[in-house]
């Protein structure tokens, strides 16, 4: 599978609706929703008020991303909002298990996050039940950094858990993806590449999104 989920945290702020209504006339797949807490990682973003009015004008699955400290307290709120897919970093959760339980049963795909530094094999648990594993290539919490080189061999060592474990489980990458690594992430066995800064400091996003499908 080749999707691509740019990552609205790169967007114009002020002008959400405009960027949203450029990437429901691309060849993008899912939308990517970065939500911060200041406390988990040191950047704030935005909260589920806004998720909300990105869904209205939306017409691609959202991919919420919650970079929040005890990310199970806010489930019920995110379902509200419109997401689709909910992602919650490992580093996060005292209780994964429940918390992915609880995201599966209000009726969204559910997923765990990995910082660059939390080894895959931690996942041999969870991975049953995730619908995908979100893999970061950078440290989150903000947008334009470098991307990780070390992202390569965890995506083969994932790719391997899943083949024994759940082979239906997507593997996401998220952070510095541009056009010269997406192919690298595809061959390696990511299904997902979330892009903020290659997409929206793009020229031509559209033309853009298109080069990162390849
Ligand atoms: C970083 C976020 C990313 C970010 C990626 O903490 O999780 O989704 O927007 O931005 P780029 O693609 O610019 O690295
Ligand atoms: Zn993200």
């Amino acid at each position: 599978m080749k999707l691509i989920s740019p990552s609205l945290l790169s967007a114009d702020f002020g002008n959400l609706q405009h960027d949203i209504e450029m990437l429901n006339g691309s060849d993008c797949d899912w939308l990517h929703v970065d939500v911060m807490d200041g406390l988990f990682v040191p950047n704030i973003s935005f909260g589920q008020p806004v998720v909300k009015h990105i869904k209205k004008h939306a017409q691609k699955p959202l991919d919420v991303h919650l970079m929040i400290m005890d990310p199970g307290r806010y489930v019920a709120d995110f379902k509200e909002a419109g997401a689709d897919i909910l992602t919650v970093h490992y580093e996060a959760c005292t209780h994964l298990d429940r918390v992915l339980h609880a995201i599966k049963d209000a009726g969204m795909k559910c997923g765990v996050v990995l910082n660059p530094g939390t080894s895959v094999c931690l996942l041999e648990d969870t991975v049953q039940l995730c619908d995908v594993v979100l893999l970061m290539s950078v440290n989150p919490g903000f947008g334009g950094q470098k991307f990780i080189e070390n992202t390569y061999s965890k995506i083969r060592q994932l790719r391997q858990l899943c083949d024994q474990k759940n082979p239906a489980c997507m593997i996401e990458v998220d952070g510095g993806v541009n056009t010269e690594n997406a192919p690298k992430l595809f061959a390696a066995g990511a299904d997902v590449l979330v892009a903020g800064n290659a997409v929206f400091r793009s020229p031509n996003p559209c033309e853009t999104i298109k080069q990162l499908k390849k």
